[in-house]
């Protein structure tokens, strides 16, 4: 059986640089899953600029075509054929990652692709509802949290650091409004899943929270 790791938290929290150290240290696969719903809010954003409603989204799934690929460690979402990944991170794409990933048809439609990867490789699977939903039975399971302050700061950073336009205040507005989105909503929504190692990080930087996991991972002595 393969190996699975769940990693899930809110927004920002550093869980998808954290997850993919994990698995390059562990020589697993990496999965992102929010690039799945980021990829949807994508097409959406691209085929209806003057703005959708949830029966626009469902009715447009079956125009939608999403693989995987991975190279080195790092995968790339093909969406109708295009590598969608460089466009990904923009925060109008995010928000519509969050609204469309409210929609039961959407997430039964990304269910499939996330399960079958986890069935035949070791991986670390990264998310709001990977240890809840998505894999239940993943031999470990990590829930991230950090304040959004810090969350908020990091994305800042990160932002600058890319030379990218970056406005504290509304990155901050934008975590606070995703965060109300993905815990308060119906389906799926942000939780830890009870046999769940919570992981506060706001007060430690990024190597030591990679050898927490790593260590935490070690001592749980999961085979194969
Ligand atoms: O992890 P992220 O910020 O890239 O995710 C973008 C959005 O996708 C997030 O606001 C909620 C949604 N999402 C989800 O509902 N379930 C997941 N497993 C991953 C992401």
């Amino acid at each position: 059986m393969a190996i699975n790791i769940a990693v899930d938290g809110p927004a920002a929290s550093g869980k998808s640089s954290l997850a993919k150290a994990l698995a390059q240290k562990l020589g697993y696969m990496y999965l992102g899953t929010g690039e799945l719903y980021r990829a949807v809010g994508y097409y959406m954003v691209k085929n209806y600029p003057q703005g959708y409603k949830i029966e626009d989204v469902i009715a447009s799934l079956k125009n939608i075509n999403i693989q995987l690929q991975f190279h080195n460690g790092t995968q790339n979402v093909i969406l109708n054929g295009k590598a969608v990944s460089a466009f990904l991170d923009e925060d109008d794409i995010s928000m519509a990652a969050s609204q469309v990933s409210k929609i039961k048809e959407v997430r039964d439609f990304l269910l499939d692709l996330q399960r079958d990867l986890a069935k035949n490789n070791n991986i670390v699977m990264d998310g709001r509802d990977i240890g809840t939903v998505i894999l239940p039975n993943a031999q470990v399971k990590f829930f991230l949290t950090a304040s959004p302050e810090v969350r908020a700061t990091r994305r800042y950073n990160q932002l600058k650091e890319a030379n990218k336009k970056a406005d504290y205040n509304e990155i901050l507005a934008n975590i606070i409004e995703r965060d109300k989105n993905d815990t308060t909503r119906e389906l799926a929504p942000l939780k830890k899943a009870d046999d769940a190692i919570e992981l506060d990080n706001t007060a430690y930087d990024f190597n030591t929270n990679l050898e927490h996991m790593y260590k935490l991972f070690s001592e749980k002595d999961v085979v194969e």
